[in-house]
């Protein structure tokens, strides 16, 4: 029998929309359901948007899951948050099978785009129209299935002009992650943000991912916020988590447990002191421990605000002390 939940719900203390990634699986369960309901205004669908769930081999669609998350989204009165349109790391055969002429293959990616943006038009706040666009050492940026058939240019202008397109209200970002632990990562994703801009991409939001160690320098989510929030747009800070087993530098679980609080108080404090128009939302990559990607990785690992049981951790103490401040 599961405790009956007594903490505030995170969503009534915030001033912004708080968010939270989830499968559609998670959301049948009764208590997962129960905590992405009470705490969070905004749901990313973790898995189940990306091209490597919808697109089938024979090039057909299916929405069934993304379906489920935005019929929960809808009855608790939340935001859906689209992730991701285009990705380096997804590169369906459906697509790549595609040789013919870049003609079809646009056309064929424009399809995609207006079919998965158009259906949660009203419901999708914003869309990561491109996902982790620069290279892991900043030197530059990736190339993908999407940049070798339409160009580093072209790919951005035709996600970002299909997706516009097809739902004008929504708020439309490229993602990425590390920018606040690898400045020459930082520096390239602002000249990229400069570039679309300047070539009138119709971007509308930065957002900044921020996976980050419990051995992360205090102060550098800060200085990274400061800094993409000088282009004046809205910021999503997209999904957060703090791995407890990072780095592997750290004095034992307790210290790195404290330290996870003080990273997940200091990412709210810097967020909130953003200007409100730009402050999109604040969302983390998971609802427990167990549903977070990097249990995969290292099953030690503690990185979200509640623990396996669904019961709140220091992190989440300490953000309702920010949200409070
Ligand atoms: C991850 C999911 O959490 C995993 O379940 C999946 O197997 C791989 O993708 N940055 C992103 C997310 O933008 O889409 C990734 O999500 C985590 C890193």
């Amino acid at each position: 029998m599961s405790q009956p939940i007594a903490e505030p719900p995170l969503k009534s203390l915030a001033n912004f929309p708080i968010g939270v990634a989830v499968r559609a699986p998670q959301l049948a369960e009764p208590d997962a359901a129960a905590l992405a309901a009470r705490h969070f205004s905004q749901l990313t669908a973790e898995w189940e948007m990306k091209m490597e769930y919808v697109v089938q081999p024979d090039g057909s669609f299916r929405f069934d899951r993304a379906d489920a998350i935005a019929a929960f989204a809808r009855q608790h009165g939340q935001r859906l948050f689209g992730h991701t349109l285009l990705w380096y790391a997804n590169e369906p055969e459906g697509f790549a099978r595609l040789d013919e002429s870049r003609q079809s293959f646009e056309g064929a990616l424009r399809n995609y785009i207006t079919a998965m943006v158009s259906r949660y038009r009203g419901l999708a706040s914003g869309w990561d129209v491109v996902n982790e666009p620069v290279m892991e050492n900043g030197e530059g940026l990736r190339e993908s299935l999407w940049t070798r058939k339409l160009g580093q240019v072209g790919h951005f202008k035709v996600a970002f002009e299909a997706a516009r397109a097809a739902d004008p209200a929504a708020v439309l970002f490229i993602n990425d992650y590390h920018l606040e632990s690898r400045p020459a990562k930082l520096r390239r994703y602002m000249q990229l943000i400069e570039q679309l801009l300047a070539q009138g991409v119709p971007l509308g939001g930065i957002g900044c991912q921020t996976h980050c160690g419990a051995d992360l320098a205090p102060g550098a989510i800060t200085a990274t916020l400061k800094a993409l929030a000088g282009f004046g747009l809205p910021i999503h800070l997209s999904e957060m988590d703090v791995s407890v087993v990072d780095g592997g530098l750290l004095a034992g679980r307790a210290e790195a447990l404290r330290r996870q609080a003080g990273l997940y108080a200091e990412a709210i404090d810097a967020f909130a002191a953003l200007p409100d128009r730009q402050q999109f939302a604040f969302t983390v990559w998971g609802l427990r421990d167990k549903d977070s990607w990097l249990k995969r990785e290292n099953a030690a690992d503690a990185p979200m605000l509640f623990d396996d049981a669904g019961r709140p951790k220091p992190a989440f103490a300490a953000v309702v002390d920010a949200l409070r401040r």
